[in-house]
């Protein structure tokens, strides 16, 4: 090559270089993990930008040292033999000296980091049961009696401890801007603590190939205060507000029975959520009608938590049918969905397969956060969910879909079922 095609190629390469490295500097990224937002992040930040830097110190030297080497003894006229140095001791403890050295600067920080990182969780900490499945997320909270899934609440300031288990296969616990990623292991138990800093709205992933979805096995976190957290927390372990009513009404008459586990500050137990009705009474511990107290609200949440996920084109939906949340509740007690999903206050719906749906219609995301939890999205899900998700465990119930086995809902059953879900906020 000549020097000048080199140097035709070379002024378009570096700019091109220097372009991509600014493109990683401008915008706000929201799934970096250079934003450290505990002190498992900031540890890991430490350490990484120690040896960042060191490293790049030690490879600028030796590069620099290269060149020079390489330009100035170049062959050319009037060369003589390079020095032979075989043999030579002092230059043989230097360069075995050195790299130890540079090796220990490496080793005992991240030495240090790794036990900090992996001690046992103060006793204090919020427990926090994460369990894995083909393809969404279960997040139990022990100590106050609550199941969730795909969405995750925790108190800033408080230490979060998680025990991690799979159902299946294996699959990798990971908030990027919480920093810490943590295997979840078939017939083990493996934990991960770390106090969340400051109140915001996170991405949660896989970060451990588990199958067909693995892709679309996220997650969403909510970091907030602590008031905010025990408020979310009593509200969970409320009886869903569309749930109490009806499976008290159907099962006795609209007598009013109470709901066995509701809890005392309910007074759900009253009117049923039938057509026309007046929507579901809010129990006094939530102002429903304004989720934000009780989770995280909709209106706030940042545009990155927002799944964009496009629905299939070949999947359509009666835009013009309009559910009724009363006769999904009926439907719903004796539906295939109570095979596999748990509804705290319908006692038929005790399934465990599939992720609890107590509090299904508070949360901002379905399919394992694929998609934003609306009426759209979930009569889409109910009618082909294995259309809208590769590999999803759960079967579809469109009755003409394609490959149908149950196959039995109309457009206007999955619209009633999907208002009935939709009120379980
Ligand atoms: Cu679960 Cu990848």
């Amino acid at each position: 090559m000549t020097r000048d095609l080199r140097m035709r190629w070379l002024t378009p390469a570096l700019a091109l270089l220097l372009a991509l490295s600014l493109s990683a500097c401008g915008s706000f990224a929201p799934n970096t993990i250079f934003g450290a937002h505990s002190e498992f992040g900031h540890s890991v930040d430490t350490l990484t930008r120690r040896l960042l830097y060191a490293g790049l110190t030690v490879f600028v030297l030796i590069e620099g040292l290269l060149i020079y080497i390489l330009v100035k003894f170049r062959d050319h006229e009037g060369n003589r033999e390079a020095k032979q140095i075989h043999g030579n001791t002092t230059l043989e403890i230097g360069w075995t000296l050195v790299p130890a050295v540079i090796l220990a600067f490496i080793a005992v920080p991240t030495i240090k980091t790794i036990f900090e990182t992996q001690a046992k969780a103060i006793p204090s900490a919020l427990q926090v049961e994460v369990i894995g499945h083909q393809w969404w997320w279960e997040f139990r909270y022990p100590q106050y009696g609550v199941t969730t899934a795909n969405e995750l609440y925790l108190p800033v300031g408080r230490t979060a401890n998680f025990a991690l288990t799979t159902k299946d296969v294996l699959h990798s616990f990971w908030i990027p801007q919480l920093n810490g990623k943590r295997d979840l292991i078939s017939n083990h138990t493996n934990y991960i603590w770390f106090t969340p800093d400051s109140t915001f709205a996170w991405n949660g992933f896989c970060a451990e190939y588990c199958g067909t979805s693995h892709a679309n096995m996220r997650f969403k976190v909510f970091t907030v205060t602590p008031a905010e957290f025990d408020a979310y927390i009593k509200h969970q372990q409320t009886l869903a507000v569309g749930s109490a009513p009806t499976a008290a009404a159907a099962d006795s008459g609209k007598t009013g029975a109470a709901p066995v586990t509701q809890v005392a500050t309910s007074t759900a137990a009253t009117t049923p959520a039938s057509a026309g009705a007046k929507p579901p009474v809010a129990t006094p511990v939530m102002n429903v009608s304004d989720t934000s107290t009780a989770t995280y609200p909709r209106s706030k949440l940042p545009e990155w938590v927002i799944p964009k996920t496009p629905t299939p084109a070949n999947l359509t939906f009666d835009e013009s049918v309009v559910g009724d949340a009363a006769r999904g509740a009926a439907m719903f007690k004796t539906a295939p969905c109570i095979a596999c999903h748990t509804v705290k206050g319908v006692p038929t719906a005790a399934g465990m397969i599939g992720p609890n749906l107590t509090h299904v219609g508070s949360r901002t995301t379905i399919a394992g956060g694929i998609y934003p939890n609306d009426l759209k999205h979930l009569e889409l899900w109910i009618k082909n969910a294995p259309e809208m998700k590769a590999g999803s465990l759960m079967p579809l119930f469109g009755k003409n879909e394609k490959g149908a086995t149950p196959g039995f809902y109309t457009d206007q059953q999955i619209a009633d079922l999907a208002a009935y879900l939709s009120s379980l906020k």
